[in-house]
């Protein structure tokens, strides 16, 4: 499988998204935006700037919106053309162009692993990345571009890897495993949200993953765990039984924008590195910071 172009991606956007709850009711988490931006077209051009062609979403009922987003939207488009605005009119067209979309639905949401082996059908007998809807890594060379030079350089499956503290363990998908060199460990154990006392390390796999397609055979076989979900995590470990499984400690700064901390974080991040804002965001933030 050595330098096998990885063309296809699959991004699981079909979760209730309760922490976000009241603005989840009527739209999907992932159309939230980190500014201006939807965070899973954040995702989306990651997968694209990674060389991914075919990017298959995995949403659920009332998230449509997600969808419509990708696609163009004549009306809008016409009328800022009209309005000769035709530079948020290419704003608008540049997203419809991104990528083929391909969704498939998950009828209910039964965890990360069934959502991602509601792709089977699409993804085929082909290697794919899996990047999570609501996790944001800014870097230079984008993630899963890092994780796809992994999976040609050693032909296997790798996960994205990144350090946390002890006591933020039960959050993650843990993985312990030995040292191939710096940065890249050959996975012998994952485990879902471990309590700090059984934690195996404090390795997280925060949302990043290119996987052989083997994985689908694996997460057949998976029964639920943690919460009653078909974990990802608990599939992961029957892959990394039947063939090499490697986690590579990425470059980058990951943000959790499903929780309402992570957002907030991303966003001032994202600000101060927009010209056009960062010194009215500083000023703002003194002003809080002074309580005026
Ligand atoms: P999360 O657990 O963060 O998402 O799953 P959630 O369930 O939507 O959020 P909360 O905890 O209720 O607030 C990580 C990603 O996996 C997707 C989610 O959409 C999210 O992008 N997911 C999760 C699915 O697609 N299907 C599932 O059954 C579960």
């Amino acid at each position: 499988m050595s330098n096998f172009k990885v063309r296809k991606a699959v991004i699981p956007a079909a979760g209730l998204g309760t922490r976000f709850l009241p603005a989840t009711k009527a739209i999907p988490k992932e159309m939230i935006p980190v500014l201006d931006v939807p965070m899973i077209q954040h995702i989306v051009e990651e997968a694209v700037r990674s060389g991914v062609e075919d990017v298959i979403l995995v949403t659920a009922r009332h998230k449509e919106a997600i969808e419509n987003h990708f696609d163009f939207n004549f009306e809008l488009e016409e009328t800022l053309d009209q309005k000769n605005k035709k530079d948020l009119a290419e704003i608008s067209r540049s997203i419809g162009r991104l990528c083929n979309v391909i969704s498939v639905r998950q009828k209910n949401p039964l965890g990360l692993g069934h959502a991602v082996l509601c792709a089977a059908p699409i993804v085929g007998n082909e290697p794919f990345a899996v990047l999570l809807g609501d996790d944001l890594i800014d870097a230079e060379v984008p993630c899963t571009q890092q994780l796809i030079d992994i999976y040609s350089q050693e032909g296997a499956s790798v996960v994205g890897m990144m350090e946390v503290p002890l006591n933020e363990v039960s959050k993650y998908g843990i993985v312990a495993g030995t040292a191939v060199r710096p940065r890249l460990l050959e996975v012998s154990h994952l485990v879902e949200k471990p309590s700090p006392d059984s934690a195996p390390s404090c390795y997280a796999i925060p949302g990043r993953y290119v996987l052989s397609p083997r994985i689908f055979e694996c997460l057949r076989r998976t029964q639920p765990g943690k919460n009653g979900e078909i974990q990802l995590t608990d599939g992961l470990q029957i892959l990394a039984q039947c063939e090499r499984l490697l986690a590579y400690q990425f470059e980058g700064t990951r943000y959790d924008t499903g929780d309402r901390l992570g957002l907030i974080d991303a966003t001032l991040a994202f600000a101060l590195k927009r010209p056009e804002l960062a010194t009215g965001v500083r000023e703002l933030l003194r002003k809080h910071l002074r309580g005026g």
